[in-house]
Formats: structure tokens, sequence, C-alpha cells
């Protein structure tokens, strides 16, 4: 596959659409507003029926609370322009040498769209990691009782 972004060579080990959207979470980082933490984290969510994945970064604050991280970006803007949606995996990206796993309430929020076999692929800036399902860092998301069982 010829993906030339930031000089990144795919592996051959991920599929292109997740060597796709991990360029793109690559991309979507550089846009990180990250001056408190210093941490900045880049996401891509695929969706079914979408060629291409929908990106997001954190976004801090100096009031600190009111900071959002990548994925939970990412994922609302994806709701915010397609309405209802059919997230496929995401991609998420750090300057981390090990894979950084997203947050809890990353994980909450992914549970509100996403199946339990959905994948999570884990890269930083030089590759992509290692990938989990979100039931095996999620096993038991906050369900309200008048959602459906997933
Ligand atoms: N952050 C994310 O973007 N995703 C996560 O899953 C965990 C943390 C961000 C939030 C904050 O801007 C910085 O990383 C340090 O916590």
């Amino acid at each position: 596959m010829n993906c030339s972004c930031n000089g990144y060579k795919p592996s051959m080990k991920f599929s292109k659409d997740v060597e796709f959207a991990y360029a793109e979470a690559l991309k979507i980082r550089a846009h990180s507003h990250s001056p408190y933490s210093r941490f900045a984290v880049g996401a891509a969510l695929k969706l079914r029926d979408n060629p291409r994945a929908v990106g997001g970064c954190n976004v801090e604050n100096a009031s600190f609370g009111a900071t959002i991280c990548a994925e939970r970006v990412a994922l609302h803007a994806a709701v915010a322009q397609e309405g209802s949606i059919n997230p496929e995996f995401i991609v998420v990206v750090t300057g981390e040498e090990d894979a950084t796993v997203p947050c809890a309430l990353c994980l909450q929020t992914l549970a509100e769209f996403c199946a339990d076999d959905f994948k999570i692929y884990l890269g930083n800036t030089q590759t992509l990691l290692k990938s989990y399902s979100l039931r095996d860092l999620l096993p038991y998301p906050f369900r309200h009782f008048s959602q459906d069982k997933k």
C-alpha cells in the first residue's frame, strides 16, 4: 500500500482501512491543544458506511475539567456530522513508546455507540502497536435500564 503520510511505512499487519485511519489520527494529532499536559492525542473513528475516518484530537482548557479527549472529539464529531452512526473501529495515537489505552470516560462514551467487539487500535508516532476489543477494556459498561442490550 502506498501511504506516504508522515513517512509512515505500513507494516501489512493491519488492514488498508486501519492504516488509512492511522494516518488520519497521526495527522489530526498535530492539531491537539495540550499546553497543560503536553500530551498530544489523535484519534480517527471509522464508520461502516463511510470510506474516510472521522478525526479528533484532545482539546485542553485552563479549567482542567473542561478538557476533552481525542476519542470523544472524534466520536461526537461523527454523531454531529452523520446523525446516527455505525462505528467500525477507532485508531488512537499518542507520543508514548508503549500503547496508551483510552481513559474510562472515553470507553464508556464508546460503549454508548459501539458493539462489544468494536476494535480499538493503538499506536504511537512511529507505528500501530496493538489492538483490543471494547469488551477487553470495559467488560461492564454502565447501561441505562431503558437501553437495549447490545
Ligand atoms: N487524553 C486523551 O485524549 N485520551 C485519553 O483516552 C486519555 C487522555 C488526553 C486528555 C488530556 O488532554 C491529556 O490526554 C492528558 O491526560
